[in-house]
């Protein structure tokens, strides 16, 4: 697949079939992720893999569409609030380029926000000062939604003088 096709043939997944996906698979996805650009090489990703009872805690109104994998993206305190901007930026690069290397194999992803709630957050173990970047249910689609049509980017180009 081209790049751009995968870009634009993206999309959120809500609703997956039950096959899972070999470990190895969606390791080398993490690993091509992690190709993302990173200030000073801080590679402040950290991925938890979500176990089943921290799933049902989690409690997720459709259980994240029922994906026979989820896994959450963390991101790293840094010294400085620029420091911890930058990091959270990259680290949604590395989760843009996780869902790409997932689409281009054939599987999808649900990007949630579950992870940033107090309750959430403790159920995820997650360490003070970190950053929740989103929880993902990943799997092959059982349905793929219409893409939600994007506003014409001339409109978001402002050219200065
Ligand atoms: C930071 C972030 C948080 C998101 N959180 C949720 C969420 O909690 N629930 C949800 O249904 N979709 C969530 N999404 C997915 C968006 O709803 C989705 O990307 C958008 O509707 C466009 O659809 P598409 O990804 O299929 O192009 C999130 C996306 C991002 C980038």
């Amino acid at each position: 697949m081209a790049i751009g096709e995968t870009i634009r043939n993206r999309r959120t997944i809500k609703a997956f079939k039950p096959d899972p996906i070999p470990e190895a698979e969606w390791t080398a996805w993490l690993e091509a992720a992690s190709h993302a650009p990173n200030h000073r090489m801080t590679e402040p990703w950290e991925v938890l893999v979500v176990g089943p009872n921290a799933r049902a805690e989690l409690n997720h109104k459709t259980d994240f569409g029922q994906a026979p994998l989820v896994l959450a993206i963390l991101s790293k305190p840094a010294p400085t609030p620029l420091d911890r901007d930058e990091n959270l930026m990259a680290s949604a690069c590395f989760a843009q380029n996780f869902q790409l290397a997932a689409h281009e194999a054939g599987a999808g992803v649900f990007w949630s926000s579950i992870g940033a709630s107090p309750r959430n957050r403790a159920i995820l173990g997650v360490p003070e000062d970190y950053d929740v970047v989103g929880v993902f249910g990943v799997g092959y689609p059982a349905e793929v939604p219409p893409a939600k049509p994007r506003t014409p980017i001339a409109g978001k180009i402002k050219r200065l003088p």
